[in-house]
């Protein structure tokens, strides 16, 4: 079944806000998607019915820790976690990130070894750059071909020593869009004796997430890239949340995930994470009228993000054609017809002669939202010998439309003549 373009898109009110009569194009994507009325909805009910906080005896204090649960056991569905006790929610994948750097630098001996990547985004690289310094760790570096935009495993084979005991790595780059063979890196990581943390927050928003499959050790991704609240979330391996030593107050729980979750949090972000898990369902056809205690199926939110999926290889498929018959545009990254599936729809370009934030300018002066820069993946941008100006990216989603790609591309054609 394919998407109903039109019933999609009329779930999403930012979609059709105009600015000064002129609509808005949402290529910003990659940086943050919109919210879907699931969401909203979700949220506002939270408000007018549920505000309190959690764990009391009366009915609103209740139904807040029950939004609690239902929504970790959502996540749990979207990561396939064996317990919830291994969801952790936190402000974001950085804040988390660095939370789990302090929690695990114990583990660590001077002169034990890491990995982290060139394909990486910061979140998933200053944390452990500082975890080293701290411990005296070797830090490796595991660079990605230039020509083919992806690890380059051999080399990975090449960093393995006794002393390698953890790796940072990347699902989907946020620049050349490449998803990364991460559950290949996690198995031959836990042969040799390490752990490997998986950033997904780029893979999330576009494909099916196994972490059983995967067999990492902790994987952590970002609410607000798949059209939900601005929120992160982490799965980790529960024997490994459940030792890790962390800052906690007196008073706060020393149960799993609880223990990471101390002081209140936004519980109406929350319940709008549980309304985009919603939409997934939703989208993937499943008819349930969801309210706030409903978790969504596993097979329900899969299928949702396999539609979407199917949508978004099309439009990366036209929005890359359709650049490289213009003049003057080099891609960074996977190109061909037979690899859409190898990457996400990011899609980052440079154009000889011309400043990427000069084009977003541009695009931004026609209502169409792009980044550029590095987007705070400095070592990718450095090893593709990008410099400062880094790339325009341009990074449809399944809400996206052919006709919307259609005038970035002629945008993009008087821009270059
Ligand atoms: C690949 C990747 N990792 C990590 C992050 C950081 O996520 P957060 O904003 O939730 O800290 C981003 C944000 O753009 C990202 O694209």
């Amino acid at each position: 079944m394919t998407l109903d373009i039109e019933l999609v898109r009329s779930q999403f009110p930012s979609l059709a806000v105009k600015d000064g009569g002129r609509r808005r194009i949402y290529f910003d994507n990659p940086a943050g998607t919109q919210v879907s009325k699931f969401v909203t909805d979700r949220i506002s009910d939270y408000f007018l019915h549920h505000n309190a906080n959690k764990d009391g005896a009366f009915v609103t204090t209740r139904a807040t820790s029950a939004i609690i649960d239902t929504v970790r056991q959502g996540m749990a569905a979207f990561f396939n976690a064996g317990t919830v006790e291994e969801v952790v929610i936190g402000p974001s994948m950085t804040a988390l990130t660095f939370r789990m750097a302090r929690g695990l630098e114990s583990r660590f001996a001077p002169g034990d070894e890491i990995i982290v990547t060139s394909m990486d985004h910061d979140g998933n690289v200053s944390p452990w750059l500082q975890m080293a310094e701290r411990r005296g760790l070797v830090v490796k570096r595991l660079e990605f071909d230039r020509e083919t935009y992806r690890y380059d495993m051999a080399a990975f084979e090449r960093l393995l020593t006794p002393r390698t005991k953890f790796a940072a790595v990347n699902y989907a780059s946020n620049i050349t869009g490449t998803i990364n063979e991460v559950g290949a890196i996690a198995r031959r990581m836990k042969a040799n004796g390490g752990l490997t943390y998986v950033d997904a927050v780029q893979y999330a928003p576009h494909g099916v997430i196994d972490v059983q499959t995967l067999g990492c050790d902790f994987l952590v991704c970002s609410a607000y890239k798949f059209y939900g609240p601005h929120l992160g979330i982490l799965w980790g391996r529960k024997e490994l949340l459940a030792d890790m030593p962390i800052d906690k107050l007196r008073a706060a729980p020393t149960y799993l995930p609880g223990r990471f979750e101390q002081g209140s949090a936004p519980f109406e972000l929350l319940a709008g994470l549980l309304g985009a898990l919603h939409y997934y369902a939703w989208v993937g056809g499943d008819k349930t009228v969801f309210g706030p205690f409903d978790v969504p199926a596993r097979t329900s939110i899969n299928a949702g993000k396999l539609k979407m999926l199917k949508q978004e290889e099309r439009l990366a498929q036209r929005l890359i054609e359709g650049l490289r018959a213009l003049p003057g545009i080099h891609v960074h990254g996977l190109t061909g017809d037979n690899e859409m599936s190898e990457r996400v729809s990011t899609v980052s370009i440079s154009v000889v002669g011309r400043n990427p934030d000069q084009l977003a300018e541009a695009l931004a002066e026609r209502n169409i939202f792009v980044w550029s820069g590095h987007n705070y993946a400095l070592d990718v941008i450095s090893h593709l010998g990008l410099g400062d100006a880094g790339v325009l990216r341009i990074g449809p989603v399944h809400y996206n439309t052919d006709g919307e790609v259609d005038e970035i591309l002629s945008a993009m054609k008087e821009l270059v003549a």
